[in-house]
C-alpha cells in the first residue's frame, strides 16, 4: 500500500460512481468526490438520498456498480477489502452493542472488529488505549458501566471511541446528527446525485440546501455555527465549526 503513505494522495476518490439495487433502481448516479488527508467532510441529504450507500463504499464494504472507488490509494475490486477495512474506522448507529457489556469492553471490541470481546487478544496496551479513548470522548466515568444503561449520546461517544481503537487512517461517521459536528466542508446529496460540494462557506448555501431537501430553506452563519430555517419556521443547527477527533 505504497500510495497510502503518500500524504499528497487522496484518502478517498470516487469517479463517476453509480450504484444499482438488485431491482435495478438507481441508488447513486455519477458521484465524483475526493477527500484529501486532513480534510473533514460532512455529507448532507434527505432520508434515502444515498449517504449510507456512499459511506459503505468509502468503508470498503461494498463495490460500486460502475465507476471507480479508491480508498487509501487502493482501488476497490483490486484489493483485499478485509485488509483495507482494518485501516478504516466506521461509526455506524446500526452497530450492535450487547447491553450487558461494559463501555470499556465495547471499545475493546474495536481492536478486533468483533461484536463480542475476544479477551485473549487484549493486553495492557489495548486496555490503556480503550481507557484513553473513553477519556478523549468525555466518558472516562462510563468505563465500568453496562452500555445498556448509557444514554443515546453516551452510546454514540462509546461508538466513536470503539471506531478509533485500531488508529484508523480514515474515520467515517454515519448519522452525524447524533451530536457530532465534524463539518469542515460540505457535500450535499439528493436522490443519489451530488447537488453541491466544496468548502463549507461556498457549498452550504440556502439554494443548495433548498434543492437538496426540496424545501425553501435559508442558511445563515451565526457565531461559527450554521443555521437552517424555513420561511416562518424555526431554525435548526446544521453544523458546527471544524473539530479534530483523530489527533
Ligand atoms: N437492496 C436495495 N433494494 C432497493 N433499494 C435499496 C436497497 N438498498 C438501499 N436501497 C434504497 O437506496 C436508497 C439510499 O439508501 P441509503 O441508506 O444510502 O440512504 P441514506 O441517505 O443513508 O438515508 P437515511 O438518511 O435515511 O439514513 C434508499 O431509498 C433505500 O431504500
Ligand atoms: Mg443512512
Amino acid at each position: 500500500m505504497d500510495q497510502v503513505r503518500d500524504p499528497a494522495r487522496a484518502y478517498l476518490e470516487l469517479e463517476g460512481v453509480r450504484v444499482w439495487a438488485p431491482d435495478r433502481s438507481e441508488l447513486l448516479r455519477d458521484v465524483t468526490w475526493r477527500v484529501r488527508p486532513g480534510e473533514h467532510w460532512a455529507l448532507l441529504g434527505p432520508n434515502g438520498a444515498g449517504k449510507t450507500t456512499l459511506l459503505s463504499m468509502a468503508g470498503a464494504r461494498r463495490h460500486p456498480s460502475a465507476g471507480v472507488v479508491r480508498v487509501l490509494g487502493e482501488r476497490l475490486g483490486k484489493v483485499d477489502m478485509r485488509e483495507l477495512r482494518r485501516l478504516i474506522g466506521v461509526v455506524d448507529p446500526a452497530l450492535r452493542m450487547p447491553d450487558e457489556l461494559t463501555a470499556e469492553a465495547v471499545v475493546l471490541t474495536g481492536a478486533t472488529g468483533s461484536v463480542q470481546p475476544l479477551w485473549e487478544r487484549y493486553g495492557p496496551p489495548e486496555r490503556a488505549r480503550a481507557r484513553e479513548l473513553l477519556e478523549l470522548m468525555g466518558c472516562a466515568h462510563l468505563g465500568a458501566r453496562r452500555v445498556g444503561t448509557c444514554s443515546q449520546g453516551e452510546r454514540g461517544r462509546v461508538r466513536i471511541a470503539r471506531a478509533l481503537m485500531p488508529s484508523p487512517r480514515l474515520l467515517l461517521l454515519d448519522e452525524p446528527a447524533r451530536g457530532l459536528d465534524l463539518a469542515a466542508r460540505e457535500l450535499l446529496l439528493a436522490g443519489g446525485e451530488v447537488v453541491a460540494a466544496g468548502e463549507v462557506g461556498a457549498a452550504l448555501t440556502g439554494e443548495a440546501v433548498s434543492a437538496c431537501f426540496g424545501l425553501a430553506v435559508e442558511v445563515r452563519r451565526h457565531d461559527g455555527r450554521w443555521l437552517a430555517s424555513m420561511s416562518g419556521g424555526g431554525a435548526a443547527c446544521l453544523a458546527g465549526p471544524p473539530r479534530h477527533v483523530v489527533g
